[in-house]
């Protein structure tokens, strides 16, 4: 399997499988230093919020508004943030870096 790269709180970077064609908080919410998700992925929570490292942001599909628009109201939205819910984990993405962001 594809690995994924997580970049916990503690600043401790743990290298993951994650199965292709799951959203990347589906495989985040099952480690213990991972993302709430409270919503299932409805993206209304913003608990999956994450750092992508920047040298893979123009590899993923650009937000959609309603994400956007989440991101817009978070205390600690940086340019590089995404809601893990909203990223389809694919074969082409092995090697994805995020970091998980603080709790809000
Ligand atoms: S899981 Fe709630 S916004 Fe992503």
């Amino acid at each position: 399997m594809p690995l994924l790269r997580v970049v916990d709180r503690d600043g401790v970077e743990h290298e993951v499988e994650a199965r292709a064609g799951l959203k990347v908080m589906e495989t985040l919410r099952e480690l213990d230093y991972g993302v709430a998700a409270i919503c299932g992925g409805m993206c209304s929570c913003a608990t999956c919020h994450v750092y992508v490292d920047r040298s893979w942001l123009e590899r993923l599909a650009a937000p959609m508004s309603d994400e956007r628009e989440l991101l817009a109201e978070l205390a600690h939205r940086e340019s590089n943030s995404r809601l893990s819910c909203q990223i389809e984990f694919t074969e082409g993405l092995a090697g994805l870096k995020v970091t998980i962001a603080p709790d809000e």
